[in-house]
């Protein structure tokens, strides 16, 4: 039959506003890291109320959102990446084993973010979520930290190990969202389908 393809919905409501807003979080979180501070820290906590409840959602949540979905071991994303470079991957209504594997590592990866930020909130400032379980650093801890490290530094503000581990998180993190972004835009191409398209209406194309 000729005209537009028939379409199912794959991407539940909380699934793609969720996206969106993560996405937007994210960015607004990376940018402001290192002098607006307290936009930072809400963007960050969006972050972190955004998995709370993509967890949740990934166990009880609607068909493409379930965690089990898409998780499909090592072999199946391996396979599914061979397959793609030699342009006969299958197509996948759902996240592929590659994109599931990808949203797996993300997820992780923004959790270790969002936790070392609330940690150095925590431990720096005894501000934040983690303030009741980590303790902060005594001025004295602070100060001594502040001139040893002054002195290596040339005068610079230091850095504490736990803030160090908080930008590597994030720094990883946009790595993979490159590959994710780059992910989407292969399997577009490969599959002819705007996947994009299908994150903003919910929509795809229920057959090849
Ligand atoms: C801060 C940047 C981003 C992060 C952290 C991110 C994260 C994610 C996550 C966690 C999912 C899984 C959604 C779910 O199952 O709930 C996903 C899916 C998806 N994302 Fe992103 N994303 C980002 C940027 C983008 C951008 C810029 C685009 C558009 C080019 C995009 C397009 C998509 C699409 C199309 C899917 C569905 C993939 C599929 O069909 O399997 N994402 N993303």
């Amino acid at each position: 039959m000729e005209g537009r393809p028939e379409t199912v919905r794959v991407w539940d409501p909380l699934v793609r506003i969720g996206h969106w807003t993560l996405v937007a979080a994210f960015a607004t979180a990376y940018v402001t890291a290192g002098d607006a501070l307290e936009m930072h820290e809400w963007a960050g906590y969006v972050v972190a109320a955004y998995l709370i409840v993509r967890v949740i959602w990934g166990i009880v949540g609607a068909d493409h959102a379930r965690f089990t979905d898409f998780f499909y071991g090592p072999r199946r994303v391996i396979t599914y990446l061979s397959d793609m470079i030699r342009h006969r991957a299958r197509r996948y209504l759902g996240h592929s084993p590659a994109g599931g594997a990808m949203v797996f590592a993300l997820l992780i990866m923004l959790a270790g973010t969002t936790v070392t930020g609330m940690a150095e909130l925590a431990s720096s400032y005894g501000e934040g979520p983690l303030s009741g379980l980590i303790q902060q650093r005594s001025e004295h801890l602070q100060a001594q930290a502040s001139s040893d490290a002054a002195v290596q530094t040339g005068g610079e503000e230091p850095e504490s190990a736990l803030q160090e581990l908080h930008e590597l998180f994030a720094n990883v993190t946009l790595v993979l969202i490159l590959f994710h972004v780059a992910g989407v835009v292969v399997a577009s191409i490969l599959h002819r389908e705007n996947l994009v398209l299908g994150m903003v209406t919910g929509r795809k194309a229920s057959h090849d």
